[in-house]
């Protein structure tokens, strides 16, 4: 175990390295989002959730306590649950307990790229004696794999893809996510998907680019990351938090801008990168919906939608598909 353990630590250092070394010598910089979640960051993003300006967990929570008896009601027994980017575990603690409700047995599985966000979870379920918790510290791809590969004949499977963490994702890698959770579920397993929607540009504004700076603080965070795990030397005085709206892609844009020309070492990702002031790195995009567009885009991958639950007022929407 421990044997594996190392190797499948040493593959994932070596794919941030190579990752990091790509992103920073592509036009434009770019880094893939799943790196902002080290321990501090998950945290951070914990913190992100708190804020009055982000409304998305508090919505999806508020929607889910509401709507969990029908939800459990609905889906068969024994359900195996697979949960993917699980982060502090609390709409899964809501889920089950309506789960309780109805006597179903059920088991879990936890994906989330983050060991802190997976060890919250854990924590959080053992409530829940009788549920079988496992974790995988993997990304959504490679979790699904694994986690789907426990579930046996009798059993109905629910992905739960919450948080509007497809959101992070461009639309055609959106597609084929979809299409791979469709691959493993059978007539009468279902995916609930939560998605935050468009909303006027001020709020989207204030709740990516806070007054107490916590998001800039995440942001920042993984070039933290980077000179702690790889070796650089980042100066983090010399980049500057930046949100863009681009109301054409309906997204919203998180990038580290240079504030000078400047050139950063990471000697353990065998990279150089220049930097010219005002020059960005491109850190995650987080794209914002209508509801016809949730619908319209997970149809693409062959699902029906069977459910759809609104909140009106802080514009997110729960669907079961
Ligand atoms: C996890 N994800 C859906 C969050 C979002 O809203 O895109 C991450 C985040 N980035 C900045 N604030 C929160």
């Amino acid at each position: 175990i421990l044997a594996t353990m190392v190797r499948s630590e040493a593959r994932q250092f070596r794919q941030f390295a190579d990752e990091v070394r790509q992103g920073l010598t592509e036009v434009p910089k770019k880094l893939d989002p799943k790196y902002l979640y080290d321990s501090l960051g998950s945290a951070l993003f914990d913190a992100i959730c708190c804020l009055p300006w982000y409304r998305i967990a508090r919505a999806e929570n508020q929607l889910l306590s509401r709507k969990a008896s029908e939800l459990a009601d609905k889906i068969g027994a024994p359900v195996r649950i697979i949960e993917l980017g699980c982060g502090s575990g609390e709409k899964m603690v809501t889920l089950l307990r309506a789960c309780q409700t109805f006597r179903k047995k059920t088991s879990v599985h936890l994906v989330d790229v983050s060991s802190t966000a997976l060890a919250w979870s854990e924590q959080r379920l053992r409530e829940f004696e009788k549920t079988l918790v496992v974790t995988h510290q993997l990304d959504y791809e490679e979790g699904l794999q694994m986690a789907s590969a426990h579930r046996r004949p009798e059993e109905t499977l629910l992905v739960m893809f919450l948080g509007s963490n497809l959101g992070n994702r461009d639309t055609l890698s959106s597609i084929e996510l979809l299409q791979r959770i469709r691959n493993k579920l059978e007539v009468g397993d279902a995916l609930l998907l939560g998605i935050d929607l468009v909303k006027p540009e001020e709020e989207l504004l204030k709740a990516y680019d806070d007054p107490l700076g916590v998001t800039a603080a995440f942001n920042k965070n993984l070039l933290l990351r980077i000179n702690t795990e790889l070796g650089g030397n980042f100066n983090l005085d010399h980049f500057k938090h930046r949100i863009i709206w681009n109301h054409a892609a309906a997204r919203i844009e998180m990038h580290l801008v240079s504030t000078k020309n400047q050139a950063v070492l990471i000697p353990l990702a065998d990279c150089k990168a220049s930097f010219t002031i005002g020059e960005s790195i491109w850190t995650e995009s987080s794209y914002k919906f209508e509801i016809q567009t949730i619908v319209d885009l997970v149809e693409k991958a062959n699902f029906c939608s069977c459910e759809q639950w609104v909140d009106q007022e802080a514009r997110f929407a729960l669907t079961l598909f």
